[in-house]
């Protein structure tokens, strides 16, 4: 197992320590060999080489098995729209680079935390569902982008061919197929016309798998029935700019940001990163959730390492945290808040013990 750790910006490095530490113990337990090198990205790495995502750091991505990554992003860049590279150009180039089209956001309440969802207990209580997003087209990527010479009009391209939005709805349809075979698109094909073709291509492909059932959503009745009836869903794909609304959305079924992990998966090596960004506030001060991270570990050994024993292993020790209260502020909830480093400890007492 060879792994590339780049913990990027803000709470990344934190919250990756603790991650790699899990992975390490799980290592230990089953006798899995890992090596592990470390790679800058983000706004780290634009300070030592003005590059947000370094030749170097990309080159060993791509000789890795898979990638665990923290977060990127900083406030000095945030605060400064005429900066020419911004930390976020080093995930975006990532991910186009490595060919990472389907990043794969699963949220599932627990038991033990019905209570810290905003949201109504006996709403959220069995939700469990998957939000397929794609990740290297739509209007993040497309061109032309850009600023009228005079600078008061500015345009952003929302574009995807028939190749991108195909292997996308077939790999959310495989999804289904493992689950409960219940597939919806979200979209917004009464207004665009990339929805519309996401709707004909699907429909399309739909008597291909001719038990999944098919529905689509347009993105603003999405946005609404995901907080109203979220066990509804089972299985989502959309493109990139809405699954990226949507899943911030949906962290909050959970009852933290700090929860959600991903796995983003396409042509080149796969790469792990919980969905919360760099947190920037609570850099240095040993207080993020790590769980988003560690969880995005458990991904990384079902998905990249065929190690499903591994994975639950992972969530099982993640779960025990939780009901045993030892917890980090986001989730505390005026009970004793440990830290980063203490909620990382803990998690991987249990597994030496397990
Ligand atoms: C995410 C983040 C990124 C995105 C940012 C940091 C560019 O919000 O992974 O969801 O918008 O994709
Ligand atoms: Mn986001």
């Amino acid at each position: 197992m060879k792994i590339a750790v780049l913990p990027g910006d803000g709470i990344g490095p934190e919250v990756v320590e603790v991650a790699l530490n899990v992975t390490k113990e799980v290592c230990k337990k089953f006798g899995h060999e890992l090596s592990y090198e470390y790679g800058i990205v983000g706004a780290c790495a634009i300070d030592k080489t003005g590059n947000p995502y370094p030749e170097e750091t990309h080159k060993l991505c791509m000789e890795s098995d898979a990638v665990l990554f923290g977060a990127v992003g900083d406030p000095r860049f945030d605060n400064n729209p005429n900066s020419k590279v911004r930390p976020e150009q080093g995930l975006l180039a990532m991910r186009k680079k490595l060919g990472l089209y389907a990043n794969i956001r699963p949220i599932a309440t627990f038991d033990s935390l019905l209570d810290k969802s905003p949201l109504k207990a006996e709403v959220v209580r069995g939700a469990d569902f998957v939000c397929i997003r794609e990740l290297t087209g739509g209007m993040y990527f497309g061109r032309p982008q850009g600023r009228s010479e005079d600078g008061d009009t500015a345009y952003d391209t929302c574009l995807y061919t028939r190749e991108e939005i195909e292997r996308i709805l077939d790999l959310a349809f495989q999804y289904a197929m493992k689950r409960r075979k219940h597939l919806t698109v979200v979209d917004k094909a009464n207004v665009l016309a990339t929805s519309r073709l996401w709707r004909q291509i699907a429909n399309e492909m739909a008597p291909n798998y001719p038990e999944v059932e098919l529905d689509f959503l347009f993105v603003d009745n999405a946005a609404m029935q995901m907080i109203q009836w979220p066990t509804r869903f089972d299985v989502i794909v959309t493109e990139n700019m809405f699954g990226d609304i949507l899943t911030d959305e949906a962290s909050v079924i959970t009852g933290s940001m700090g929860l959600l992990s991903s796995a983003s998966v396409g042509v080149h090596t796969s790469l792990f990163e919980p969905i919360h960004g760099s947190y920037p506030q609570a850099t240095g001060k040993d207080i993020a959730n790590p769980l988003a991270t560690v969880l995005s570990a458990a991904m990384m050994f079902e998905y990249a390492f065929n190690g499903a024993k591994e994975g639950a292993l992972i969530r099982e020790a993640v779960a025990a945290s939780m009901e045993a209260g030892v917890v980090t502020e986001d989730l505390a909830n005026g009970g004793k808040a440990y830290k980063t480093s203490e909620v990382g400890a803990w998690l991987v007492d249990y597994i030496i013990k397990a």
